[in-house]
């Protein structure tokens, strides 16, 4: 019995730990994607604002738009709401602009959105949807780049913010604390701490002063002050919908995958049980 118990403690171990285990790419931490794919009506809403908002750089090839039906739509409401003039419900979720043409447009071609929540869980920690929550949630205005808009998850992005208009307009104030270091790269052993404060319109004023050395060692402080409160409430709102669609899009039967898994490890379960008895009842007259 002792065996056993150890096994399964190693089997849950073996699940568990990769999940601890993986290392954020961003620079900043990420924020809890707050909703989940079982929430048809955020993956409604969300699949909305995607096909208005994402679909006409980025394709989502790996799926149909008669995939939709998964979760809780008619043929009438894909067809009607969300498929593009010309096309069907049959078809892939594809887009008209050439991949080279995006990229002499952009500078880089839009990757495809398909698999995009599960390709960034396994480069940018655990969830794929807390990334895009936090990337989608942290452009900012810079006026220095080439597109008008940076971003702290994703510095120097080739992706303007598209949807700045739903999200209105905020300032951010950076703040960096840093050994001071000369021209040649060495160390002065100074610190200082640089506030780049942003304005609605990308214009940054850089303040810097000396400090003593902060206990923890050089660290970095993001804080965004939204100007319309009410409307960048509204947009985390319809990212967190976005994001749950995109997360649903990367497994369409993920809902269904941990349903079925519950039932899965209840029978196990059971069969363990039973396993155990019988057992028990055959080992009873050998020894
Ligand atoms: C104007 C075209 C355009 C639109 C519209 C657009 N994107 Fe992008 N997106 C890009 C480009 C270009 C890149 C590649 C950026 C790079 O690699 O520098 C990108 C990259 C991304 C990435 C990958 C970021 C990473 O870390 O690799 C995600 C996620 C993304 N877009 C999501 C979205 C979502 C969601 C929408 C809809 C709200 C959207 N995009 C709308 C052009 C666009």
């Amino acid at each position: 019995m002792k065996k056993l118990l150890g096994a399964i403690a190693l089997m849950v171990g073996a699940v568990v730990a990769p999940a601890t285990v993986a290392a954020a790419e961003a620079g900043i931490p990420l924020e809890r994607a707050p909703k989940s794919v079982s929430d048809l009506a955020a993956l409604q809403a969300g699949a909305r604002v995607f096909v208005n908002q994402c679909l006409n750089c980025h394709s989502a090839s790996a799926v149909r738009y008669s995939d939709l039906r998964q979760i809780g739509l008619t043929d009438e409401q894909i067809q009607n709401n969300l498929v593009f003039s010309g096309e069907t419900v049959n078809d892939l979720m594809k887009i008209a602009m050439h991949p080279a043409d995006a990229a002499r447009w952009l500078g880089v071609a839009p990757p495809d959105l398909s698999l995009m929540a599960r390709a960034k869980s396994v480069n940018a920690g655990p969830s794929g949807s807390d990334y895009i929550y936090t990337f989608l949630r942290s452009f900012y205005r810079d006026a220095g780049k080439l597109t008008g808009w940076d971003n702290l998850v994703f510095p120097s992005v080739g992706m303007p913010h598209v949807m700045w208009e739903l999200q209105g307009p905020r300032e951010l104030t950076k703040t960096e604390v840093h050994p001071v270091e000369t021209a040649a790269g060495e160390a002065t052993g100074d610190w200082e701490r640089v506030v780049t404060k942003y304005d609605a319109d990308g214009y940054s004023v850089v303040t810097r002063e000396t400090v003593a050395r902060p206990v923890q060692g050089a660290y970095a402080n993001y804080d965004f002050t939204p100007l319309d409160v009410r409307k960048s409430q509204a947009y985390d709102n319809q990212v967190a919908n976005l994001t749950a669609f995109l997360t649903w899009m990367s497994e369409p039967n993920q809902a269904e995958r941990r349903r079925l898994g519950v039932w899965v490890l209840l029978y196990l379960g059971l069969f363990l049980v039973i396993a155990w008895r019988l057992n028990a009842v055959y080992w009873k007259d050998v020894k």
